[in-house]
């Protein structure tokens, strides 16, 4: 399967989008973290902030929806340029409705599960989705550590769905990303290791490199 790292913009700085984007050129997708300060306390950007990137940028947008109520944006987020509509389970709204909305809207989707919910939330929908998001750290703020218990979801998931993409998101960093790719994990969420890296476009592709090697195994 191959492997794609997904640097998340959380972590980039804010008042230099456009040059932090130009340091991610070795990276498959941009991952963007939208949080509404209720679904999680945090609130960080919206459709406007994607839609600006969107000019400056030809990658795989993966818009994470840590919001309440994703129904109600998902035209914006896909007008704005999202690739890929990730949202929570846990949010309101029926999921398979919110499954097919983002598809009529021309976009890929998937399914986020934060880390106390099981891998059967997912597998229920797992035939629509394009991608499982498991949070390999509880949503809402960049930095934390690797939870290497949720590996045990992403075998789960990928025993159940050889194909599909599984992303692993939180605390990913080149040592973490082995544990990930070795249970199934192909879609690498990286925001601290990515942008408070020296060498960014270095750390990306060792990380490529180190999923790669690890899944092998
Ligand atoms: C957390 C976000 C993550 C975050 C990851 O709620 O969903 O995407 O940016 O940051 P790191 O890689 O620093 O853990
Ligand atoms: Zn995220």
């Amino acid at each position: 399967m191959e492997m794609k790292i997904a640097p998340s913009v959380l972590a980039a700085d804010y008042a230099n989008l456009e040059s932090e984007l130009q340091k991610c050129s070795g990276a498959e997708y941009i991952h963007l973290d939208v949080m509404d300060g209720h679904f999680v306390p945090n609130i960080s950007i919206g459709a406007p902030v994607i839609k600006a990137l969107r000019r400056v940028s030809g990658k795989v947008f993966d818009a994470h929806l840590m919001i309440s109520e994703p129904q109600r944006y998902i035209k914006d987020f896909a007008d704005a340029g999202a690739d890929i509509i990730c949202f929570h389970e846990e949010s309101d709204g029926c999921t398979a409705d919110t499954i097919r909305m983002i598809k009529d809207c021309g976009c890929r989707a998937a399914l986020a599960l934060k880390p106390a919910t099981p891998a059967e939330a997912a597998l229920r929908y797992i035939d629509e989705l394009n991608m499982v998001l498991v949070m390999t750290v509880e949503p809402g703020f960049g930095g934390q550590s690797f939870m290497a218990d949720m590996m045990q979801k992403v075998r789960a998931v990928r025993e159940a769905a050889p194909d599909i993409d599984i992303e692993v998101d939180g605390g990913i960093n080149p040592e973490t990303i082995k544990l990930a790719a070795a249970a199934g994990a192909n879609v690498f969420v990286a925001g601290s290791a990515v942008f408070k890296s020296a060498d960014p476009k270095k750390t990306i592709n060792e990380l490529r490199k180190n999923a790669e090697d690890a899944a092998q195994i």
